[in-house]
């Protein structure tokens, strides 16, 4: 039987931060489960992550429809598995999100922004996850090709139908962004989230300027590929393991690896070592340091990497000379 350790809570190993003007706190480290939780991952390893994720204070875990594929659902499958073995007890203290909009199942419905999709995938999520309702059901990308009117519709729905408890958007810029906090707004939808990807190698929330609106705005942004899927971590300095996303194939960014790439990964790894850390813990503080982030949302093929990532959250706060030395780095 799982016992969560006791001091989960007590001795400050993890922070909360509000979701925009939310009342919703967030862990600031979320677990994703888009990789390594799927149908060919052993139960007991999925199930050893969240517990270790839980244990180390975090309450978010984030899902969506297609996680786990090439088997679309299976992570929310699995979580739906440990839910009824282990965690049905600590249900009212975690934060469990999905969502819907990239390609799901055959034919007109499975993919989009449509209120058809939106619904009938959430319900098909709650039985999956074994679940009455998410915490935040996220539209997963904007869709051109459907009114953001029926899109928003569909969410308030979702919150209305008390299958979700707020609504959230993913992938959206700043215009989008804007225009649905509007329409939502109009509603009175518990909106709070954009969820976009962020990290000291991809900064184009801060050229497109969302970051500085969502913070003026009250709208949270949640961070996926903080890590930009472990490149900004001290595993490829010495290569490609082959155990690692890059080395079984299972990510675009091989080729991104290039001698500039890698002379960049080694000086931030030598800063992090200045500030006895890993370059992992630097990367995921250098994101927690912008007040528009609620939460960093990490993914993880082990315990020990949600446990050294966590370490972030020890480390001292940057000094500006610091902060100035990672710019220099990543401009070059
Ligand atoms: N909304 C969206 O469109 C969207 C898109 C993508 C992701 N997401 C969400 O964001 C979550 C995280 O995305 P991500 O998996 O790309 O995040 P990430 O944290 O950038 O990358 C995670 C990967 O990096 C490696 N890693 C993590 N910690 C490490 C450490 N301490 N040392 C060495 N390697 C480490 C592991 O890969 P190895 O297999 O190499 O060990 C791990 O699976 C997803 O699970 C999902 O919930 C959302």
């Amino acid at each position: 039987m799982y016992i969560p350790q006791s001091q989960r809570y007590a001795d400050g190993r993890m922070r909360y931060r509000r979701c925009g003007d939310s009342g919703l706190r967030l862990s600031e480290i979320s677990l994703g489960l888009w990789k390594n939780f799927g149908r060919t991952v052993p139960l007991s390893e999925v199930e050893g992550m969240i517990h270790t994720a839980f244990d180390c204070g975090i309450t978010c875990f984030d899902l969506a429809n297609n996680y786990g594929a090439p088997h679309n659902g299976s992570a929310e499958e699995n979580m739906g598995r440990v839910m009824a073995s282990s965690m049905k007890p600590h249900r009212h203290e975690m934060v469990i999100s999905t969502k819907a909009g990239f390609d799901m199942w055959e034919g007109p419905y499975g993919r989009g922004g449509s209120r058809k999709y939106l619904l009938s995938s959430l319900d098909e999520s709650l039985k999956r996850l074994g679940l009455e309702y998410v915490d935040i059901f996220y539209h997963h990308v904007y869709d051109p090709e459907t009114p953001l009117e029926e899109t928003a519709m569909a969410l308030d729905s979702a919150v209305r139908q008390g299958k979700a408890l707020y609504a959230g958007i993913s992938n959206y810029s700043l215009k989008q962004t804007r225009r649905m906090t509007e329409i939502l707004k109009e509603m009175k939808t518990p909106f709070i989230v954009n969820q976009i990807s962020y990290s000291m190698l991809n900064r184009w929330i801060e050229k497109d300027g969302l970051d500085v609106w969502a913070a003026e705005n009250g709208v949270g942004l949640t961070v996926y590929s903080p890590l930009y899927q472990g490149l900004l971590t001290d595993k490829y300095l010495a290569g490609v393991p082959k155990d690692s996303r890059i080395g079984k194939g299972d990510t675009w960014l091989g080729p991104d690896i290039d001698s500039g790439l890698k002379a960049k990964l080694r000086r931030l790894s030598s800063l992090a070592e200045k500030r006895k850390e890993p370059l992992s813990q630097l990367a995921l503080s250098w994101i927690l340091r912008n007040s528009a982030v609620a939460s960093v949302i990490i993914g993880a093929s082990s315990k020990e990497q949600i446990v050294e990532n966590c370490g972030c959250l020890k480390a001292a706060d940057f000094s500006e000379e610091e902060l100035l030395s990672i710019e220099k780095i990543l401009e070059e």
